[in-house]
């Protein structure tokens, strides 16, 4: 008697097993896009799983995976290889006088400068402190090392802007996207007027 009722039970729970896996239905393919280092917009199908790997245990490079759009940058200044790909690197902190002259470093810059993010020997990537290169589409990873706390915020939509669907196709803006990577903080800001009345001169 116990035993057929364990019986029921077990073929209860395959039955309902095999309900749940028809009910959910094939798997569902989603589009992964992405921009290569050329700028070009690439978009490849794959199974919605495989969005899902950055929040899979055993992902051991989740910070690689989180679809982004192209990096804001000025036209025409990528790829920086145009211009540096022929220059010498000048490590040297200065003045910078025949480029690059609107860009005024106000970021812990008593700490650091260019090289400390951009890379000397290929201006096209990044640099984290560990050595290793990053494409500008993954400058999360170069923020967070210093901002650990937005960066885990960031990955789970807490912080930034996430938008798609919670299982499959998702975009992050990158920290870029919104802060000046040279000069990050948000300016605050000087408050309007108010409004004047009709028939009212302003003062
Ligand atoms: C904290 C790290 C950091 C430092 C320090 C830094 N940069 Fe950048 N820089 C970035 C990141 C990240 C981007 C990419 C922004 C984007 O995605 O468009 C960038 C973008 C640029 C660009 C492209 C700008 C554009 O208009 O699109 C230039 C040029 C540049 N940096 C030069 C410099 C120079 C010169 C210095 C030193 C005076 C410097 N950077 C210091 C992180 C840094
Ligand atoms: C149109 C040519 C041109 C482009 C494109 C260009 N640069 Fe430069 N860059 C220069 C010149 C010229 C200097 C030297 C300026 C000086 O010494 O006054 C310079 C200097 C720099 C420096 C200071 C270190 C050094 O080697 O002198 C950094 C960092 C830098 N550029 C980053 C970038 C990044 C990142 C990009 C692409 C996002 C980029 N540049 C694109 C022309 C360019
Ligand atoms: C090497 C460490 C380091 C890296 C890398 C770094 N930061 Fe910072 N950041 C700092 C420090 C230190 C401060 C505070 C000092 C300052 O604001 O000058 C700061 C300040 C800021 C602030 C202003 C915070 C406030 O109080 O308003 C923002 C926003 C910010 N960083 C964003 C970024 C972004 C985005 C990146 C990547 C492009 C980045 N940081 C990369 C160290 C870093
Ligand atoms: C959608 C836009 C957006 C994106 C993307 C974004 N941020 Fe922010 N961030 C903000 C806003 C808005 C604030 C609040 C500014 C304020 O309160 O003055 C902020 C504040 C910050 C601060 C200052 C917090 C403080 O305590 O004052 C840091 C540091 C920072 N962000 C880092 C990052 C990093 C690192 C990333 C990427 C991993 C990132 N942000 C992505 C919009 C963004």
């Amino acid at each position: 008697m116990k035993r057929n009722r364990r019986l029921t039970a077990l073929l209860g729970s395959g039955l309902l097993a095999v309900l749940l896996l028809v009910l959910s239905g094939p798997v569902q393919a989603a589009k992964e896009k992405y921009f290569d280092r050329s700028g070009r917009l690439i978009v490849e199908e794959k199974p919605a799983a495989d969005l899902l790997r950055p929040y899979q245990a055993g992902n051991r490079e989740p910070e690689k995976t989180f679809p982004v759009p192209a990096p804001p940058f000025s036209e025409g200044i990528y790829p920086c290889s145009d211009c540096h790909g022929e220059m010498e690197t000048n490590p040297q902190r200065r003045e910078l006088e025949d480029m690059h002259t609107d860009i005024v470093l106000n970021h812990a810059e008593g700490q650091r400068w260019c090289l400390d993010c951009h890379n000397p020997d290929d201006r096209d990537v990044l640099r984290l402190v560990s050595g290793e290169t990053i494409p500008f589409d993954q400058s999360y990873r170069l923020c967070g090392q210093c901002h650990g706390d937005k960066f885990r915020d960031w990955k789970v939509g807490i912080h930034g802007k996430r938008t798609g669907y919670w299982n499959g196709d998702k975009q992050y803006l990158l920290c870029a996207h919104c802060h000046n990577p040279h000069d990050p903080a948000f300016k605050a800001m000087k408050p309007l007027p108010p409004p004047v009345r009709p028939g009212e001169a302003r003062h």
